[in-house]
């Protein structure tokens, strides 16, 4: 017995540390997984793996844990609304753009302390009490909508048509303090916030174990919420998603459509950005003007009214353009000052059949291109010159390009058209090919002996190419060799 006991000791010690040793090595792959995220053999195009139903639509998900969606710290999902479909509203622990790649409709943002600022008429015969409620926005095709971290988002849709929302989450800003797990917190219904199996599945559960989700007023006791909210315990119910025959989902559907104040629908949709954000800031001096001569509440300069939708989708405006080759429009927070809060910002470019985008990379920012229509060619190359992607990127697919990486695409029909989310809110691009180019800014002696030339092939590859991001179809009558 007195000879056990050390023996036990030892042997427990021994177990131990080999748990230990074992937890410490596990512990050390994933560091080194992490440090070298961004090690990537080879870049995919990424199609979403899941989709969840819902009463009035669907999402569907990308897969946050892969290596790419990993290096560059980000979560994309896609949600589609049915006409009178509300999405549900929820917070998530990341900034977030969404675009709007089909359909219009109304969105809002809660943002905690300001005030409500849409009041319904008070109608001195009614018993109803007069509601109120913070700004509601309009969105249409083409809208980038800028949702801060932890600020709860709601969208519905009014028309026939389907509403088609891209949103990519940044799980790793400096405003995320959780891990890289994208989080949405739903404040109302029962279901399984759509980023939930990712994280069974990197825990190795298994994928049976469906854990119906449920809202963050949920998990408080009924009596808590009682008397927190002053209501009866049949309210309470509802509020933690209990009443309902079956699950609606994230997206429910009303009935008879959803009415809240808000000004009536313009009618020309389709007018210019320019126009609409005039008018925009007509309202706010002419609000403002008004106010000067009563003591301001300050809202008007504050967070509470500030702009939360820019459209860059085919604007009269674009930041590049030419006609046999496509346009692009990029919302920076120079012209979108929200994103300056996201620290994100967005590009949307449409191309020409044979048109290219010539060889350039991102100075500061990951990007993650969606294909929103047609198909492209592209390529990436890595910093050892190696391709990591070569192959047609269609409709629906997403493809990821580090900082960095140089990529190039060529459209392969009519109207091949992309959005690209840029994990910074004021990225810089660096062409590698025609004007304004890196080799154009060298000088042509540097050219000729970095690349072992002739003067007059320096000169070519500094002068052939006129143009500047997007290049036209290659036409004999184009081709201007200066031999
Ligand atoms: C570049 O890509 C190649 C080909 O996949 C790969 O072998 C190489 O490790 C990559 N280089 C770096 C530094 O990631």
């Amino acid at each position: 017995m007195a000879k056990l006991l050390p023996l036990s000791l030892s042997l427990c010690f021994l177990l131990f540390s080999g748990c230990f040793a074992f937890r410490e090595q596990a512990h050390a792959q994933q560091q080194h997984q992490n440090d070298f995220k961004c090690q990537l053999q080879r870049l995919n195009a990424h199609k979403p793996d899941h989709r969840i139903e819902s009463e009035g639509g669907f999402i569907e998900t990308w897969n946050p844990n892969t290596k790419p969606f990993q290096c560059a710290g980000v979560a994309l999902s896609r949600c589609t609304l049915q006409r009178n479909a509300l999405r549900r509203p929820f917070y998530t622990n990341a900034p977030q753009q969404i675009y709007i790649q089909q359909g219009s409709g109304i969105f809002g943002m809660i943002f905690s302390g300001c005030p409500e600022t849409f009041e319904e008429p008070q109608q001195s015969q009614s018993h109803k009490a007069q509601d109120r409620h913070q700004k509601v926005y309009r969105f249409r095709e083409g809208d980038l909508i800028a949702v801060p971290t932890g600020v709860a988002f709601w969208m519905y849709n009014d028309e026939d048509t389907p509403v088609v929302a891209v949103s990519l989450i940044h799980t790793d800003s400096f405003q995320n303090q959780l891990d890289q797990m994208p989080r949405r917190f739903y404040l109302a219904g029962n279901q399984e916030q759509e980023f939930a199996q990712y994280q069974h599945s990197q825990k190795g559960k298994q994928q049976e174990e469906e854990n119906d989700g449920s809202n963050i007023f949920s998990g408080f006791t009924p009596e808590f919420l009682e008397q927190a909210l002053g209501v009866d315990r049949k309210t309470v119910r509802n509020l933690q998603g209990e009443n309902e025959d079956e699950e609606k989902g994230a997206i429910v559907k009303v009935e008879g459509g959803l009415s809240v104040t808000a000004p009536p629908m313009r009618k020309q949709q389709q007018r210019p950005q320019e126009e609409e954000e005039e008018e925009d800031d007509e309202e706010k001096s002419r609000s403002k003007g008004k106010g000067s001569h009563k003591s301001k509440n300050g809202i008007e300069e504050t967070i509470c009214t500030m702009r939360l939708r820019h459209n860059i989708g085919q604007t009269s405006s674009p930041d590049f353009f030419n006609p046999q080759a496509g346009s692009i429009t990029t919302a920076t927070s120079l012209d979108f000052p929200a994103l300056f809060l996201l620290k994100l910002s967005a590009q949307f470019g449409s191309l020409r059949k044979n048109a290219m985008l010539v060889p350039h990379y991102n100075l500061n920012a990951n990007s993650i291109v969606c294909v929103l229509q047609g198909r492209a060619l592209m390529q990436v190359v890595n910093c050892t010159g190696d391709r990591v992607f070569d192959g047609e990127l269609q409709e629906g697919e997403v493809l990821i390009v580090p900082q960095n990486f140089a990529v190039a695409a060529k459209s392969q029909s009519n109207n091949f058209k992309y959005v690209a989310f840029k994990t910074h809110d004021r990225p810089k691009t660096g062409t590698l090919a025609g004007r304004n180019s890196l080799l154009n800014a060298l000088p042509e002696e540097v050219i000729q002996h970095s690349f072992n030339l002739r003067s007059e092939q320096a000169r070519q590859i500094k002068n052939n190419n006129p143009f500047n991001f997007l290049v036209p179809p290659r036409q004999e009558s184009q081709r201007r060799d200066v031999a």
